[in-house]
């Protein structure tokens, strides 16, 4: 069975976006791969964090995991933080990045820019990235879209690496969706979905209740044209929305713009509201039974055992590549 791995940082409650572009795969993915999804609580410290938020998120995102649907007995899910051959191979891997192609990220020059404080940390996420990836003889990497400039320099990295020190790491494929790698913004429908959004109203999360939802949506920017029509250049906000409907219903985009012909953002809205209430239901039900229970931590113990027994056998694969350490 060839390996996968991703994960998602508990910075916020997870989002559509977050659901639609990657965890939605997690759950068919299992079945046919060796699974690692982690809750990568030391990529959300690059920025800052109550302490007490993170400690919730990251039960909550581990709750989540479950309550989609994915299987403990096939997956292995644990956090970050509890595994340190991560930190240890993060520090590896930025020694052999460099400060200017790590400069040259997307995702560090907009959470960097307009901030007088930028942490280190947030210059050296995408070697963080890499370990975590390459520790586990990562095959695929399911992930959104904005993901991808991060998975070719993991790639990058791998095989600056395998060609320096001797040919230890698998080189990673990226994994994105055919519909929904990169779910907008619902106020600015021209920048992507993000837990982190200060405006609340620009995503909705697995965990909003149905009042929330409707009201997120009914407020969505869209155009002043009225017709639910898909067409991204000149119609980003609707066809947004479009999307969503279409890939939590199955319905196809031409069906849809023929049933709301004539009809208004309003009825589209509200039934979307619906759907995606109807979508999330079963999942916080499941949310709700899962979040409190010794369950939830005995399959995170299970997890890390798992996760650091195997990233040990890799850390110390590098480090004696590297001559770091004894030889064992
Ligand atoms: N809007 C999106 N559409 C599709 N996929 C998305 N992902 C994130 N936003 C969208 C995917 O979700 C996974 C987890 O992402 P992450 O938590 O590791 O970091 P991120 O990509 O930075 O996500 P957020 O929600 O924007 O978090 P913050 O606000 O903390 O930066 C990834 O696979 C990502 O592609």
């Amino acid at each position: 069975m060839k390996n996968i791995f991703s994960g998602i940082q508990p910075t916020g409650s997870v989002t559509l976006g977050n659901y639609i572009g990657a965890m939605r795969q997690f759950v068919d993915l299992q079945h046919d791969y060796h699974c690692y999804f982690c809750i990568v609580d030391q990529h959300a410290i690059t920025m800052p964090q109550d302490r007490l938020e993170l400690r919730k998120n990251i039960r909550s995102l581990a709750a989540l995991y479950l309550a989609i649907g994915i299987d403990p007995n096939k997956a292995t899910i644990f956090i970050q933080s509890e595994v340190p051959a991560h930190a240890q191979a993060g520090w590896i891997m930025q020694c052999i990045s460099y400060i200017g192609e790590l400069e040259r990220m997307t995702q560090f020059k907009d959470k960097s820019s307009g901030r007088e404080a930028v942490s280190s940390g947030l210059l050296t996420y995408p070697p963080l990235m890499a370990a975590d990836i390459l520790l586990y003889k990562t095959d695929v990497v399911p992930v959104g879209d904005d993901q991808k400039q991060h998975i070719e320099l993991t790639r990058d990295l791998a095989e600056r690496f395998n060609k320096k020190h001797g040919e230890i790491f698998t080189i990673p494929e990226i994994r994105t969706p055919e519909v929904g790698a990169r779910i907008m913004s619902l106020q600015e429908p021209t920048k992507k979905m993000s837990k982190s959004d200060p405006n609340l109203k620009s995503f909705i999360t697995l965990l909003d209740d149905p009042k929330q939802i409707e009201k997120k949506i009914k407020s969505a920017v869209t155009d002043s044209e009225g017709i639910v029509k898909y067409n991204v250049e000149n119609k980003p906000g609707i066809s947004n929305l479009i999307s969503i409907y279409s890939i939590f219903t199955g319905e196809s985009i031409d069906n849809l713009e023929k049933k709301y012909e004539g009809k208004g953002y309003g009825d589209f809205k509200s039934d979307l509201a619906k759907v995606v209430v109807d979508t999330i239901k079963p999942i916080q039900d499941r949310y709700y039974e899962l979040i409190d229970s010794k369950e939830l931590d005995d399959i995170l113990d299970r997890g890390a055992e798992v996760a650091n027994r195997d990233a040990n056998k890799m850390i110390q694969k590098m480090m004696n590549a590297m001559g770091l350490g004894r030889k064992r």
